[in-house]
């Protein structure tokens, strides 16, 4: 089973204690926060104040992943776990050692993921994934939301699945897999096929139709595979 993971970025702010209500329905719920930094993406978001007012808004079992699109993860990374985000995924070409920062961000009572944009080599993943708790598979270029699905990540997820399993087998933990951008009715479908653990949607749960439609025909996409 897919988790459906909302992404903020394309919710109305102004609006957001309404669009969360809908949201507290789901269960196991995972808001997915985008932190951008306009350096390592070009596009800037939120930062941990909102991070902040979010944790105070929805109380301690809220479940707050934060991807960090940000230049400086390994300074900053702690700023946004006491502002109240329970997970940090970092970027792994943001990151100069990597071990040393999926160390720290543990030690400071966060889970932890790593995030891979979709032409960065998988194998870079192999050294660290005794350490991590989710591989963050990014399907389109991060920076924006409402961008097309890339059909490479396909490929992607079903080579880390398989790694994962093959390690879970061995007697290893398990790692949630998680994919970004672009996951709409149609390829929630596909991804929830493969093995995707974790499905982040942005646009395509936020626009101009009602998100508890969304979210309904989101599930249902997923629904109709199972039956
Ligand atoms: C992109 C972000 C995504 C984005 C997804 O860089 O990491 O989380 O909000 O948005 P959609 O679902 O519209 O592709
Ligand atoms: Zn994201």
């Amino acid at each position: 089973m897919t988790i459906i993971s909302p992404s903020l970025l394309a919710c109305d702010f102004l609006n957001i204690e309404n669009e969360l209500k809908v949201l507290e329905k789901e269960e196991n719920l995972w808001l997915h926060l985008d932190i951008m930094d306009g350096h390592f993406v070009p596009n800037l978001t939120i930062g941990p104040p909102v991070i902040r007012s979010l944790r105070r808004a929805l109380g301690p079992d809220a479940h707050f992943d934060a991807h960090l699109m940000i230049s400086n993860a390994e300074e900053m990374h702690s700023e946004y776990i006491d502002a109240g985000a329970n997970h940090i995924t970092v970027h792994v070409e943001a990151v100069t050692n990597l071990q040393q920062c999926l160390r720290e961000i543990k030690e400071a009572g966060a889970s932890v993921g790593i995030s891979l944009k979709p032409d960065t080599p998988l194998d870079i993943v192999k050294p660290v994934l005794d350490e991590v708790d989710l591989i963050l598979v990014m399907s389109v270029n991060p920076g924006f939301g409402g961008q097309s699905f890339m059909e490479s990540a396909i490929e992607r997820v079903q080579r880390l699945r398989k790694m994962i399993d093959e390690r879970v087998e061995a007697g290893a933990r398990p790692v949630t897999l998680q994919i970004d951008g672009g996951i709409n009715v149609s390829t929630i479908a596909v991804v929830s096929e493969i093995g995707v653990d974790c499905a982040v949607v942005g646009s395509a749960l936020y626009n101009d139709r009602l998100l508890s439609d969304n979210l309904a025909e989101l599930h249902a996409a997923m629904g109709r595979l199972e039956a």
